[in-house]
C-alpha cells in the first residue's frame, strides 16, 4: 500500500518527519505550559548561590554530573524524589546534564554537609577512596564574582519576573540595592565558612575582610539543591 512512498524519497522524508514529530510534540507541548510554573514554595537562588552556580558552569561540573532524577525506583532510592519540571522554573540556563560520570546532584543538598564538600572538593580521595573526580584546589583562593551574580539576579527579576523583592510573598528573596545585596552575600558566606570547618577558608575569609572564595559560593549552591529551595 505504501510502496509508492518508499520509491519517492522526497515524500518519504516528509512523511517520516511528520510521523516522528508527533511523539516529540506530545512529549514537549505540556512542558511549555507547566515548566514556566514553579512548584509550590520554590524560592529563587540567593546571590551567593547564583555565584556558586556560575562556578559550577565555569568548571563544567555538568559534564560529569546530571541534575535530573528520573522516575525509576533505583534512582529514587539512591538520589531521592524524582525531579519535577516546576523545580527548574528559575533555572537559566538549565543544568540537567546528559552524562553521569559521577552521581546525580539534583538533591545533593539533602545528602551532604558543607564540611564534607569542603574536604571532597579539595581532595576527593580523602573522603571517597579511589574517587576519579578531579580536585578543585584553585577554588579555595579565587574570589567569587559578586558583580556578575548580582547582575544575573537583577536580570532574573526584571526580565523574567522571578520573585525577588516581592512584598508579602513568602517565596520571595530580598535582593535590594547593590550594597545591600553585597552585605547579604557576605553574611550568607559567613554561615557557609563556619559550616565548612576548613582553616584555610576561614583564614581567607577573615584576613581578607570577608573575601568570599569560589568554593564558599559553590558549596552554598550545592546546599541549595534539594529541599533547601522550598519555603515551608
Ligand atoms: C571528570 C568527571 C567529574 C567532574 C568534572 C566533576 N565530578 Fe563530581 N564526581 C565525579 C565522580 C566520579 C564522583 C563519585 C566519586 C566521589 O564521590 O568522589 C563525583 C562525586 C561528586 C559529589 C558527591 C556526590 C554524592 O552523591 O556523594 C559531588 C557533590 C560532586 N561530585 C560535585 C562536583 C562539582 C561541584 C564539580 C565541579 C566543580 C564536579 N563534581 C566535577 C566526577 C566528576
Amino acid at each position: 500500500m505504501f510502496s509508492w512512498l518508499e520509491k519517492n524519497p522526497f515524500f518519504f522524508t516528509i512523511a517520516f518527519v511528520v510521523t516522528f514529530s508527533i511523539a516529540g510534540l506530545v512529549q514537549i507541548i505540556p512542558d511549555f505550559r507547566k515548566s514556566s510554573q514553579p512548584i509550590e514554595g520554590l524560592r529563587p537562588l540567593t546571590v551567593l548561590e547564583t555565584a556558586g552556580r556560575d562556578v559550577y558552569m565555569k568548571e563544567g561540573c555538568y559534564n560529569c554530573h546530571s541534575q535530573l532524577i528520573r522516575e525509576f525506583k533505583s534512582e529514587v532510592m539512591r538520589y531521592g524524589m524524582y525531579s519535577l519540571s516546576g523545580e527548574y522554573a528559575y533555572d537559566r540556563p538549565f543544568l540537567w546534564g546528559s552524562k553521569r560520570t559521577g552521581p546525580d546532584l539534583h538533591r545533593i543538598g539533602d545528602r551532604s554537609s558543607s564540611d564534607w564538600h569542603a574536604n571532597h572538593m579539595y581532595d576527593p580521595n580523602s573522603v571517597v577512596p579511589r574517587s576519579i573526580m578531579p580536585a578543585y584546589k584553585h577554588l579555595y583562593t579565587k574570589e567569587a564574582d559578586f558583580d556578575t551574580a548580582y547582575a544575573e539576579a537583577l536580570t532574573q527579576k526584571k526580565v523574567f519576573n522571578v520573585p525577588y523583592d516581592v512584598d508579602g510573598l513568602k517565596t520571595s528573596i530580598k535582593l535590594g540595592s547593590f550594597n545591600e545585596a553585597k552585605a547579604q552575600f557576605t553574611e550568607d558566606a559567613r554561615i557557609v565558612v563556619e559550616e565548612m570547618k576548613n582553616e584555610q577558608t576561614a583564614q581567607e575569609f577573615n584576613d581578607g575582610q570577608g573575601k568570599v572564595t569560589e568554593i564558599v559560593a559553590l558549596i552554598a549552591y550545592l546546599n541549595s539543591l534539594g529541599s533547601n529551595r522550598i519555603v515551608k
